[in-house]
């Protein structure tokens, strides 16, 4: 096949990489080095090399990036984390590549899963959860999902980029304990668990050096320490901070996008070439992962899937990911589920009542046109099978369902800009205290995307947090309303009572910081780990989400007393659902290292399982805890180390709601590097 040997199929992945870099020439090389459009890099026609296409993002395929299909809108990324559940972030994944396929792209820019540090967060949303292990457990089936149906995963964005204000601009200044324990996680799984084929560097700078040309991230930890083997892409004009186009193709960074406006153009990064100020190695070592990927995705391969977009199977995935991620947040009097022989006219009003939510670039990069949108209302309608009359009027109806929230702008749950506030706006506060004084047996429904501070909430009997639901939505909702479905969602992340009580805080310093930089002065203490350190009372504590059932937790075992480093402790317990209808519960392991020094959280997330139960139901529920998972990151010898004494299982509900614990003991230590999480 002469130079072109590269498309032999049955060629080694590596020969045919080696192969083809061997037939480009160097100008060729330097085109592919940024991307040529807003979407897609540069093709080479003599060589076959088609432009690589990729597109936005978390929650469906983007219709700014779709080449104008309307593609399904799933729950965003908090509703998803909110479920707390593996297997549906693996059909999520894998319905996603599908659809990005179909738009013709070989990437999908997601998953998103930047730590929630404050929730202030304008793309708080769009991101997972403020605790690295559940942050690492949803990301890496999500990444092999996509990866399957063969689409390259691009998970961003790297590294600490844990906020809007400032974006482009700012430093995140941050310990190496913080990252290795809090920040990092999630990434590290997601090239070691799920061989994540692409990272997006950040806009932001690592501790005074940007993202884009940064080699200790880059290089050291992601290629080196994780084994990473695909493409580092920029995140959209981020190199336009850096400093030189060899400080980022000596650092790492293998794809410059977008390719229009882009900042280090053809004739720069020629000049920079000819001037010898990077050399042919390492314009080879930049490509390498660029072609690697496009061979994985079958990209340079005659025989190309098409994909399926906008399926039924699509469909009721999204309300099933919804109706997973709905959290029961307070349920007074069992208020919910609506029953039409106590309650059988109900009053429907609010501002989120007949709104849409799912639109081009709402909320900014992670906003998808969906064909179709159920609202709240059409679901209620659709749902109701004539079990309930609507009346117009709080006082004339036996019940109220009330819908409020924020919305995709800027200053509230969106890209490129915090939120100005933990409240609702006013009007609606207002309209919430309004409703409530007319009919006590008010239900108020959240639309938002993170924490809300709640001062009307002792007034309220019962509080549903929708977050941003997708296109299926109002069905979802209704759903859960009527009963017909169960409610199972947890909380990823704390809602405080007020943004004063948030570890991030506590000083201007550390939000949204000075002199472009913000210091990450709260350190470990991110989330429950402040409020828990603090002893400070949250609205809502990590974790926490009611069902329409109870669950009992009984008969706590775990095989043995005390564990060497390489042991895995085998904890389990009895599950029973007590109540009268089938629910899930996510039943949630926390360990406390009873000896911990202060500068330790009091407790951390080690390992969950959500489980189905009908009702009346026992399930013996086994978790495996590696005792290697315990390890600390100690900040004198710059390793991880695992500690002897006593720690504490303690199985719960939430973070608040411990229902069962036992001692054990770790002893036998050898000092070492090894795992975390
Ligand atoms: C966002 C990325 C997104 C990219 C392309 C950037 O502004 O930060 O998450 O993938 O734009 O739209």
């Amino acid at each position: 096949m002469g130079e072109l040997n590269y498309l032999d199929t049955s060629m080694p992945l590596e020969e045919r990489i080696t192969s083809l870099l061997s037939a480009l020439q160097t100008d060729e090389k330097l085109l592919l080095c940024a991307g040529q459009n807003f979407w897609e890099t540069r093709a080479i026609p003599r060589l076959g090399i088609k432009a690589f296409r990729m597109s936005d993002g978390p929650r469906g395929v983007a219709y700014h990036s779709s080449r104008r299909r309307r593609c399904t809108a799933f729950p965003s990324g908090v509703a998803q984390a909110a479920s707390w559940d593996e297997g549906l972030m693996v059909r999520f994944g894998e319905a996603v590549a599908q659809e990005c396929k179909a738009t013709g792209a070989q990437m999908i820019l997601a998953p998103a899963i930047n730590i929630t540090r404050t929730p202030l967060n304008g793309r708080t949303f769009e991101y997972f959860s403020e605790d690295p292990l559940l942050n690492a457990r949803l990301t890496v089936p999500m990444v092999m999902g996509i990866q399957s149906q063969g689409v390259a995963a691009c998970v961003k964005h790297f590294a600490a980029n844990n906020q809007e204000a400032n974006r482009m601009r700012n430093s995140s200044e941050v310990s190496e304990r913080a990252l290795q324990e809090i920040y990092l996680p999630a990434f590290k799984a997601a090239v070691e668990q799920a061989d994540a084929w692409s990272v997006m560097a950040a806009y932001n700078a690592i501790n005074g050096t940007a993202a884009c040309e940064n080699p200790d991230f880059l290089k050291t930890r992601l290629r080196q320490q994780y084994g990473f083997r695909g493409f580092v892409v920029s995140d959209w004009f981020a190199v336009r901070r850096t400093s030189s186009p060899e400080a980022c193709i000596k650092a790492g960074l293998n794809l410059e996008m977008p390719g229009k406006g882009s900042h280090y153009r053809f004739k720069t990064i020629k000049a920079a070439y000819q001037q010898k100020r990077f050399s042919d190695d390492d314009l080879d070592d930049n490509l390498r992962g660029l072609l690697r990927v496009m061979f994985l995705t079958g990209h340079l391969d005659s025989q190309v899937d098409i994909g399926q977009c906008n399926t039924v199977e699509h469909q009721t995935l999204a309300r099933e990911m919804a109706e997973g991620g709905i959290t029961l947040l307070k349920n007074d009097g069992d208020l919910l589920p609506l029953d039409p022989s106590s309650v059988p006219k109900i009053a429907v009003l609010g501002p989120k009542l007949k709104r849409r939510n799912c639109w081009p670039l709402w909320g900014g990069s992670a906003g998808v046109w969906p064909p179709y949108e159920v609202t709240p209302w059409q679901g209620l309608q659709a749902q109701n099978h004539g079990r309930f009359q609507w009346v117009n009027s709080p006082k004339e109806a036996d019940a109220v369902l009330l819908f409020v929230g924020v919305g995709h702008r800027p200053g509230f749950d969106s890209e490129a800009m915090d939120r100005r506030s933990l409240h609702l706006p006013r009007n609606q506060q207002a309209l919430i205290k309004k409703t409530v004084a007319a009919n006590p047996n008010t239900v108020v429904i959240l639309t938002n995307g993170g924490p809300l501070a709640m001062p009307w909430m002792d007034e309220v009997p019962a509080l549903l947090e929708t977050w941003y639901p997708g296109m299926e939505g109002g069905n979802a909702i209704a759903r859960v309303i009527f009963g017909d479905a169960n409610p199972s969602g947890k909380l990823p992340l704390t809602f405080p009572k007020q943004l004063q009580d948030s570890p991030a805080h506590q000083s201007e310093r550390s939000y949204p910081g000075d002199k472009r930089a913000v210091h990450y002065e709260e350190e470990l203490f991110v989330g429950y780990r402040h409020f828990d350190k603090y002893e400070i009372e949250p609205l809502f504590p990590f974790g926490h989400g009611l069902s329409y059932t109870q669950f009992t937790y009984s008969d706590l075992l775990i095989h043995g007393t005390t564990f060497a480093a390489e042991d895995t402790l085998d904890v389990s317990i009895t599950l029973t659902n007590s109540g009268e209808v089938a629910g899930a519960e996510v039943v949630q392991l926390y360990v406390s290292d009873q000896q911990a020094a202060d500068d330790r959280p009091p407790q951390s997330l080690k390992n969950f399982q959500k489980i189905h139960l009908e009702a009346g139901q026992s399930h013996r529920v086994s978790m495996k805890l590696p005792i290697a998972k315990l390890r600390v990151f100690c900040p004198e010898t710059n390793q991880w180390q695992l500690k002897t004494g006593s720690y504490l299982a303690r199985l719960g509900s939430s973070s608040r709601d411990i229902r069962l614990q036992q001692a054990f003991c770790v002893e036998e230590v050898n000092a070492s590097i090894g795992e975390s999480l």
